[in-house]
């Protein structure tokens, strides 16, 4: 599995999806640029969210599932909002990740992405064989990265792996009890190590606003776009002639100090989030939210991960927020991940009243009961201020005000793109140019989906096929549609440049297009050739992407 992430990464790279950022200044962990075929394809992942969420969306009508009609409208908000706006939603005090720094390898580690083993051996130096000594060994990964530190601790080569006592099963740091944190051999040093005791880490980053520069021009680069549509709540409702339920969606950029950025784009510090906030009333939230994650769920789908490899996780008691009554994961089996891992591509949460309750009164905090009450600080105030703004709703219908609840689909651009990109994925063997089987590798993107949607050929260079090449070529272009136009290399090898990059049709002129007035249309997965008349083709392109 890890071989064809290897592969899957260099095609990124090769072919222009994919850069690491600033790379010719050795990169910088956790940040990631896309190049042509990566922008167009996340353009077109964004614009398949926005089309099917929002702009496609009828309100006069409940959608298959729903229990009514219902409302969506978009909002673009900062990405610096006014500081206090994290102080309310709690991301100031509680958007931590545990953390441990490790003193041998002089590295950080997120907490729970340590894992372990107790292992007893004799350490083989020059000196000679040490007395047993009993460990625990880590590694930021599973069992094979914890044994190969291990052996490297030990001085042994593989084939004496035997010669270890491998005590326990792979256990993650998180339980192992601080005061062992002594006796834990670093990762990536051979050197016994100390990992200190773990401690929190806000993931926000912080900036300054203003010329000054004092504590208190402290802003921060919001780690989440949904808070820019709570506080919009109110602007939306009063200007939009929106009545509840609705939707209120954005796309944007958010930013997290990631202790352990990991597996390509999946966890990124800087990535692009597509939110949806639900507000509902509180009577009707739960059905709600079983809506909306069967709907996000069954999104993927349509374009092209398959059901085998998709889950909806929804999360035991003891995982959710104090605030949620319920929340599920969408998550996909990408290929860096062991066998029956997943990773979330989406989270749906039912949220209650928690966010708008926030930004009225102030921070909250779960009582004993398990009630919501604001927390004070030692002089009995509240210890973060809301905006003291009246956030409720007045449905006319009812004759009812109430805080709206909310469910909230959020997903990332970012990872489905990469879960789109592993998906698509395919090596098959193909007969070349001179009949020889070849690997080919194609990029079985749904045609929504694919940075390219066709590409232009003519079979050769002269018989005014060019010309002809070309006004279908613009005749395409005229269309809205991204195509392409290739004359270089031999008929075969264009194809397989586009099967590469995920192009759905391949169109060829020859020389029936310039006596009968028909072109030829290669499917990139049965890899069928129908003929179609030249005029026709800007209209069979559009109704297969349709
Ligand atoms: N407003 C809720 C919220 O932000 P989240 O589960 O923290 O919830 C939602 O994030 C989605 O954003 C995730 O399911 C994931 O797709 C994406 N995401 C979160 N952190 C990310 C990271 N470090 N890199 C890439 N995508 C990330």
């Amino acid at each position: 599995r890890s071989e064809l992430m290897d592969k899957i990464a260099s095609l990124c790279k090769r072919r222009g999806f994919i850069f690491q950022d600033s790379e010719i200044y050795g990169g910088q962990n956790g940040f990631w640029d896309y190049g042509p075929l990566g922008t167009e394809l996340k353009r077109n992942v964004r614009e398949a969210w926005w089309q099917d969420m929002i702009a496609r969306h009828d309100p006069l009508d409940a959608p298959e599932g729903a229990p009514h009609a219902f409302q969506m409208v978009g909002v673009e908000t900062t990405i610096i909002m006014n500081p206090q706006v994290w102080k309310a939603s709690g991301h100031f005090d509680l958007f931590v990740d545990k953390m441990v720094d490790c003193k041998a390898a002089k590295k950080r580690y997120r907490h729970d992405h340590v894992y372990g083993r107790w292992i007893t051996g004799k350490r083989k130096s020059k000196e000679g064989e040490s007395d047993p000594i009993r460990v625990f060994v880590t590694a930021v990964g599973d069992k094979p990265e914890i044994e190969a530190q291990a052996l490297a601790f030990f001085g042994l080569k593989k084939k004496y792996a035997d010669r270890l006592e491998w005590e326990s099963d792979v256990i993650n740091l998180t339980e192992i009890p601080v005061e062992d944190y002594g006796i834990v051999v670093a990762p990536e040093a051979t050197e016994t190590g100390t990992l200190t005791a773990p401690r929190d880490f806000n993931l926000m980053f912080k900036t300054i606003i203003g010329a000054l520069g004092t504590v208190e021009d402290t802003a921060y680069l919001r780690p989440e776009t949904a808070q820019g549509i709570f506080v919009n709540f109110k602007n939306v409702v009063d200007s939009s002639r929106v009545k509840l339920p609705l939707g209120i969606c954005q796309v944007g950029k958010s930013f997290r100090n990631e202790i352990t950025p990991r597996h390509f784009t999946f966890r990124s510090r800087e990535f692009e989030q597509m939110e949806i906030e639900f507000f509902c009333s509180p009577d009707e939230s739960q059905e709600w939210y079983t809506y909306w994650r069967n709907r996000r769920y069954s999104w993927y789908i349509e374009l092209g991960i398959p059901e085998e490899k998709l889950i909806l996780r929804e999360h035991h008691k003891d995982e959710l927020a104090h605030y949620s009554v319920g929340t599920a994961d969408i998550e996909y089996a990408f290929p860096f991940l062991i066998e029956g891992e997943y990773g979330e591509l989406e989270g749906v949460a039912h949220r209650g009243d928690f966010d708008l309750r926030s930004h009225m009164e102030g921070k909250l905090k779960a009582t004993d009961e398990g009630t919501l009450e604001v927390e004070l600080n030692e002089h009995g105030q509240p210890k973060y201020r809301g905006s003291g703004k009246d956030l409720t709703y007045f449905d006319d219908q009812t004759r009812e005000r109430f805080i709206p609840h909310v469910v909230e689909p959020s997903a990332g651009a970012d990872r489905a793109t990469l879960a789109f990109i592993c998906e698509a994925y395919h090596e098959d063997k193909q007969p070349d140019d001179k009949g020889n089987m070849q690997t080919r590798v194609v990029m079985k993107f749904h045609p929504r989906l694919a940075p390219i949607k066709a590409a232009v050929f003519p079979l050769v260079k002269k018989d005014g096929q060019p010309e002809k090449a070309k006004e279908v070529f613009r005749s395409l272009k005229s269309a809205g549609l991204n195509v392409t136009y290739d004359e270089q290399g031999a008929i075969g090898r264009r194809y397989r440049r586009q099967d590469e990059i995920g192009t759905p049709w391949c169109i060829t002129i020859d020389g029936d297009t310039l006596e009968q007035g028909t072109v030829t249309i290669r499917d990139r997965d049965s890899l069928e050739q129908v003929l179609v008349k030249v005029e026709d083709v800007t209209d069979e392109i559009l109704r297969r992407l349709r």
